[in-house]
């Protein structure tokens, strides 16, 4: 009788190489193993080799940046999302995809289980496996380092009776994930949020200290609220972030240091590299300060929040993710224009924008000559606009002759 099928999201690491004869053995299933190329900087065609050569019945690898790009990141940039205001998602947005497509797969091979190499205290978990249950409930969820309790030295040992090569490179002592949004790095010194990240914690950006003295310039230029030139050249979405990340490196931009709120009840202190989504990001908001009204901005601000808190979160296939889509993808139809942005020791500033949606009037700005605001309307207005806060002091708060009290300060009358 054939054995049932997995398919394994497969990094070709230590951790996701004894998953192969361990589950086949475990749960007597023929293991397919899936691995993708989100930007990560790895060669997937040799990890689907090393696949074949250890005991994978299949191996699956595929090119998903372009999807990554235009369906994750893009919409996770034009809606504004840093997860507590700081990470750029990189990770979060990342794993959704990687399910999405195991889902696919499963599909393709009649498979009847998917698997991942999470552990029990992430967010990752969390991710992968809401989307498999979402996209598909019938199929099994296999987690074995939920399961297995191997130490690092009982898998080496499993790995060499089961012929799998543990490679000799120094294993690093972080837990990193990455893709060309950007570099998560957690664990080892990193666990003491006191102690400052060690050099070898950064891998794509330079010691802002040892950054070029002499600043230089990007122009990023936007349509609806996604880049589509960098330095006067139409590029697409993938070498454009690869780019930025290569220049934004080399000045030391992008280095996020951040003790976050993980959704399974704990803090955790986090690294995070991603110089081209700090520079989008930063690009992008000043944009949306010269493009948006007052009104759209300020109600933006509230949806980015939750925007980044579902994709954290997982719920990435969600009807209410499509419906913030809607608003943000409606609310950017203005926000086109040129940023230019200044990279100088660490830090991404944006020195000039322009847009032909711009909101910003010269005329009705300037203090000098061409002065067209209308000084004597500001008189009404402002009778008007204090006219509520005037009665009330009068009838409530300056009522006997009593002055006002100042916040946090015991008032010179209290206490009488
Ligand atoms: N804390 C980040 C997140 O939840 C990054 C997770 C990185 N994963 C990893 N296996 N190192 O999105």
């Amino acid at each position: 009788m054939p054995r049932d099928k997995v398919i394994l999201a497969y990094s070709g690491g230590l951790d996701t190489s004894v998953m192969v004869p361990w589950i086949g053995e475990k749960y007597n299933m023929d293991v397919i193993t899936f691995t993708v190329d989100l930007g990560q900087g790895e060669d997937i065609e040799r990890i689907k080799q090393k696949a074949l050569k250890t005991g994978a019945v299949d191996a699956v690898a595929q090119d998903a940046r372009n999807l990554f790009v235009d369906h994750f990141v893009w919409p996770a940039l034009m809606a504004g999302a840093l997860y507590e205001g700081k990470y750029p998602l990189a990770t979060a947005l990342g794993r959704p995809l990687i399910a999405k497509l195991m889902v696919d797969e499963a599909h393709n091979h009649q498979a009847k289980a998917v698997a991942h190499g999470c552990t029990g205290k992430g967010n990752d978990q969390v991710r992968f496996d809401v989307t498999f249950q979402t996209l598909d409930p019938s199929l099994k969820i296999i987690a074995p380092v939920r399961e297995w309790k191997m130490t690092r030295d009982e898998e080496i040992k499993f790995a060499a009776k089961h012929g799998i090569p543990v490679e000799a490179t120094k294993e690093s002592p972080y837990s990193i994930d990455q893709n060309l949004w950007g570099r998560s790095c957690e664990a080892g010194v990193l666990e003491d949020p006191w102690d400052e990240p060690p050099a070898d914690a950064f891998a794509w950006t330079v010691d802002p200290v040892k950054a070029p003295n002499e600043p230089e310039y990007v122009e990023i230029e936007f349509k609806h609220g996604v880049p589509i030139a960098l330095n006067g050249k139409p590029t697409d979405g993938v070498p454009l972030i690869d780019q930025l990340n290569k220049i934004g490196g080399r000045h030391g931009v992008g280095r996020i240091d951040h003790v976050e709120n993980r959704l399974v009840g704990i803090k955790s202190r986090e690294l995070y590299e991603a110089p081209a989504a700090v520079i989008l990001h930063d690009a992008h908001q000043e944009l949306e300060f010269l493009c948006l009204s007052k009104q759209a901005h300020r109600f933006k601000t509230f949806v980015a929040q939750e925007y980044a808190d579902l994709v954290y979160n997982g719920l990435w296939f969600s009807a209410f993710h499509l419906d913030l889509f809607q608003f943000v993808a409606n609310n950017q139809r203005f926000v086109d224009g040129l940023v230019r942005v200044k990279l100088l020791k660490g830090k991404a500033t944006v020195v000039g924008r322009k847009s032909e949606n711009s909101l910003y009037s010269k005329k009705l700005a300037t203090y000098e000559t061409g002065d067209q605001f209308d000084h004597e309307a500001a008189k009404g207005f402002i009778r008007l606009h204090g006219l509520g806060q005037q009665t009330q002091a009068q009838r409530q708060l300056l009522k006997g002759g009593k002055g006002f009290d100042l916040p946090g300060l015991p008032g010179p009358n209290r206490g009488s």
